[in-house]
């Protein structure tokens, strides 16, 4: 899984889970190319300013960007504590406007990844409403969207993760007629300075029990990376139009119901006593 003479974009190149990929893409020989609202010169090969928020700013990074490329990794994201509106610009609207701006540059055999989060895992609910937004094409017809539909910070937050995982699913038919694949990647909880804002929001009791569910610990920046550097390399070439959970497992508690169960009896909850 090297990545030798691939030039890569990251977003979120500056913190967490996108510091950690730009890293380790660069350490398996790719030319990274970092975005950011933040300084993310550390673990670039080239770091552009980009403020997701502003279609102008991500127009300017991306013609800033030179030369053909081999894969994008949407990371840049921010939590429900942000402003709704906030949190679907940098979640939804900029990660769709940069990855079809950059779409057409990408070589044949190239991915795009986005990273959505556990907390979509409900947007086969909220189909109908997910793809009324996607169907407002530019990002001024979503923002107009977005301000016709209110939600809370963490509403959105939940929503922009369910559309960011339908997003990559149909997205393979947008990237098909360049021969770019498509996928999202679903963290768990994972040890970035966002957590402590879904401590806040989501609560320690859930939290915790996720924990426990995935082995009494949570992700690590790393363990999310390794999985965006398989999705963007020729061994997941037969991957595409699919969600890629990485949660250590934690999801399992929530799908069968079992959150009010401690981690001990949950096998026991699920399949009875032998
Ligand atoms: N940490 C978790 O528990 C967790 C769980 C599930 C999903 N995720 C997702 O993983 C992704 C990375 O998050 P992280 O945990 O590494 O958080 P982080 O806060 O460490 O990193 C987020 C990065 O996005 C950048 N960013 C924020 N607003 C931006 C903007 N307007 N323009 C450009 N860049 C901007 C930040 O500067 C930062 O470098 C996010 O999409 C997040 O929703 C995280």
């Amino acid at each position: 899984m090297m990545f030798d003479g691939r030039r890569i974009v990251v977003t979120g190149c500056a913190s967490g889970i996108g510091a950690a990929t730009a890293s380790l893409l660069q350490d398996r020989g790719a030319h990274v190319i970092g975005l950011d609202i933040k300084d993310g010169n550390t673990n670039t090969d080239e770091f552009i300013a980009c403020d997701l928020t502003d279609p102008s700013s991500i127009d300017q990074a991306a013609a800033a960007i030179a030369g053909p490329l081999h894969g994008l990794a949407n990371v840049a994201g921010v939590p429900g504590s942000f402003d709704a509106e906030v949190v679907m610009r940098v979640n939804v609207l900029g990660l769709r406007h940069l990855t079809e701006s950059l779409m057409p540059r990408l070589e044949p055999g190239s991915a795009v990844i986005q990273v959505a989060s556990g907390a979509g895992s409900g947007w086969r609910e909220r189909l109908d409403l997910i793809r009324s937004l996607l169907r407002a094409r530019s990002y001024e017809a979503g923002l107009e969207w977005v301000r016709t539909h209110l939600m809370t910070g963490t509403e959105a937050y939940n929503f922009s993760k369910e559309v960011a995982i339908v997003y990559a699913m149909a997205g393979s038919m947008l990237g098909r007629p360049h021969g770019v694949r498509s996928l999202s990647i679903s963290p768990g909880a994972v040890e970035t300075p966002i957590l402590k804002d879904f401590y806040a929001t989501m609560g320690a009791q859930v939290l915790d029990r996720l924990k426990d569910q995935s082995g009494g610990r949570n992700g690590s920046p790393d363990d999310i990376a390794k999985v965006i550097a398989f999705a963007l390399s020729d061994d997941a070439a037969w991957i595409n139009g699919a969600d890629i959970p990485v949660d250590g497992g934690s999801e399992v508690a929530i799908a069968f119901d079992l959150l009010d169960q401690p981690q001990e009896n949950a096998a026991e909850a699920f399949f009875g006593s032998s």
